[in-house]
């Protein structure tokens, strides 16, 4: 037997529940992965409450819970390639990686190998937030010299975005709540309060202008950075909500160009960026971790431990 945290019914942390079910094998053309720590995501908690979230991802009930996984490589099937027994991986599995163990097809993207120096903790925050980060910020054309203002800069897309800002020349605004700005100025970003007045704060921080945003919370930065004069082409938004305004692009993890993720793990084994784990929670806390996530003052990301 093995665990995963499965749920039966839609709804809040209450229904997710760590289950014991038959050890998994892989078929031919896959590999099994048993799984040492999976990364959280708020998309995790808002497919588990929304049934046409779920649909939208091919999921229907009883269903796994988690995207983002990190561990090693336990069984190769016949056909699978690329990878062998042994090999520390990460990835991202939709609905199914809060489990002991996970099957990834290897013809199909989603499975990295993890480097030396790495650790799984780390690597278990990698695909969902570094895909995202990169997107939003491909998706405004980002480059140095740039002021860029960032809405939800602490959260877990938002530490990679800032860093991956700084690491491009950017100068990098960053909201947060107050409590926040400490955390936010370790990862170089110049803080600032969210909330009603907030272009005339980023007017006093930065009087010559800024020239880019992108939104992680809301729609709160984007609307500032178009009040502030900044081209529509220049701002994107990721979170899901109503449509951004026109002009004004939406970027996901699906929309990262090709190599996105292999240039964080060369900047993290660089020590270029690093990753603030905000908790771990062994998988029999997952309600604590998933009501935790949920209340969206997360900084850095949460990562359950297998
Ligand atoms: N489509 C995709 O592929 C995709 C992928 C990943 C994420 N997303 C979306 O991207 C968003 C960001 O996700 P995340 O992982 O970074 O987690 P998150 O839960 O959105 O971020 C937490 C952060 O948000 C900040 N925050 C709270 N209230 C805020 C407000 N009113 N204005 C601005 N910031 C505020 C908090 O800072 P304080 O503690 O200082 O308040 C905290 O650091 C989510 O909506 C998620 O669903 C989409």
């Amino acid at each position: 037997m093995s665990r995963a945290v499965r749920y039966q019914r839609f709804g809040g942390p209450e229904v997710l529940e760590l289950q014991e079910i038959p050890e998994p094998h892989a078929a031919p053309d896959e590999v099994r992965v048993r799984v040492t720590a999976a990364g959280l995501n708020p998309m995790d908690w808002q497919i588990a409450s929304k049934p046409d979230m779920a649909a939208q991802f091919g999921l229907s009930l009883p269903a796994g819970f988690g995207s983002d996984f990190a561990g090693v490589v336990d069984e190769v099937g016949a056909e699978a390639t690329g990878f062998t027994a042994g090999d520390r991986v990460f990835g991202a599995a939709i609905g199914r990686s809060v489990a002991d163990f996970v099957l990834v097809k290897t013809s199909a993207a989603g499975l990295w190998p993890t480097p030396d120096g790495i650790g799984d903790e780390v690597a278990a925050t990698l695909p969902v937030s570094g895909l995202t980060a990169s997107a939003a910020l491909a998706a405004i054309e980002l480059r140095a010299g740039d002021t860029v203002l960032i809405g939800g800069a602490a959260g877990g897309v938002g530490i990679f975005a800032v860093q991956l800002a700084k690491l491009a020349g950017a100068r990098v605004i960053g909201t947060a709540s107050e409590g926040t700005f400490g955390f936010l100025r370790g990862l170089g970003a110049e803080p600032v309060a969210y909330g009603p007045g907030l272009a005339d704060r980023v007017r006093a921080l930065a009087p010559e202008g800024i020239t880019a945003a992108t939104d992680l919370f809301g729609r709160e930065a984007a609307e500032t950075a178009l009040k502030l004069g900044v081209a529509p082409k220049r701002i994107s938004v990721v979170a899901d909500g109503p449509a951004p305004p026109p002009g004004v692009s939406k970027a996901g993890a699906l929309d990262a160009g090709p190599g996105s993720l292999e240039r964080i793990v060369d900047a993290i084994h660089a020590g270029e960026i690093t990753v603030p784990i905000a908790a771990t929670f062994p998988v029999e806390r997952i309600r604590e971790a998933v009501t935790t996530q949920a209340e969206r003052h997360v900084h850095g990301k949460i990562v359950i431990s297998l």
